[in-house]
């Protein structure tokens, strides 16, 4: 006979749950009757919709994560948390100069940072937000997009910066100048562009479009470049 979960207490909006260990957030939640439609989006920590708050029942202090991706534990509380109207500088990216002075002339609130360091703490991808920060006020965008490169937007850092400021913005911008202007050019990708504006790939475009489920299925798993799971089809 399969071994039943145990089960744990979780308490949601105040109501104690009942719900099996080693769910995350995000499906105690739907296990217990909520239905989740904004607030998650991936479900595989990638696109920071599901940031979360939670403590514990004798614990006050305040955590954070990625509700797809933390499991619950004994005694956790969790409530909703509002959508972050985080500041978002606008800009023309084909008209902006990937120059040090950009990030400050966009987010000139920047220089406020005083260093506390609690964007880094919030973190739910563990990055050093408050490095990268610093980084930026330095005008080096190459290393805030290095350091920034796992951020899935969430935008914890931003709701807890006790100055205001939107680390995750400002590192988006730095990733947008350094991806548009600074990182070196790969030839093959050069040449793969070239090749689909020539039409190359057209009729093979369209004889796909035209194929069953079955022969799709085929042609995908058959492909050389890595093995298949036929499981992502079904
Ligand atoms: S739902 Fe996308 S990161 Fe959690």
């Amino acid at each position: 006979m399969a071994e039943q979960a145990r089960l744990i207490d979780i308490y949601i909006m105040g109501r104690r749950c009942q719900v099996p260990e080693g769910l995350t957030i995000l499906t105690a939640l739907e296990y217990s009757g909520y239905r989740m439609v904004r607030g998650c989006g991936c479900r595989a920590g990638f696109c920071g919709a599901c940031a979360t708050i939670f403590n514990f029942l004798h614990d006050p202090q305040l955590r954070y994560d990625l509700a797809c991706q933390k499991t619950v534990e004994p005694d956790m509380c969790l409530v909703q948390i509002p959508y972050f109207p985080a500041r978002k500088a606008t800009y023309d990216l084909e008209k902006t100069k990937a120059d040090a002075e950009k990030i400050k002339t966009l987010y000139p609130d920047i220089v406020k940072c005083f260093g506390c360091n609690t964007c880094t703490k919030t973190c739910p991808q563990e990055l050093e937000v408050m490095w990268f920060m610093t980084d930026a006020l330095r005008g080096d965008i190459k290393a805030v997009a290095e350091k920034s490169f796992d951020c899935v937007m969430c935008g914890l850092c931003a709701a807890r910066c006790p100055q205001g400021l939107v680390p995750y913005n400002v590192a988006l911008l730095c990733r947008r100048l350094y991806g548009r202007y600074l990182s070196p050019n790969s030839a093959h990708l050069d040449q793969r562009i070239a090749e689909i504006e020539s039409g190359k790939f057209d009729a093979e475009i369209e004889e796909l479009k035209k194929a069953d489920k079955k022969t799709l299925r085929q042609k995908y798993t058959g492909r050389d470049i890595e093995p298949a799971h036929d499981q992502a089809w079904e």
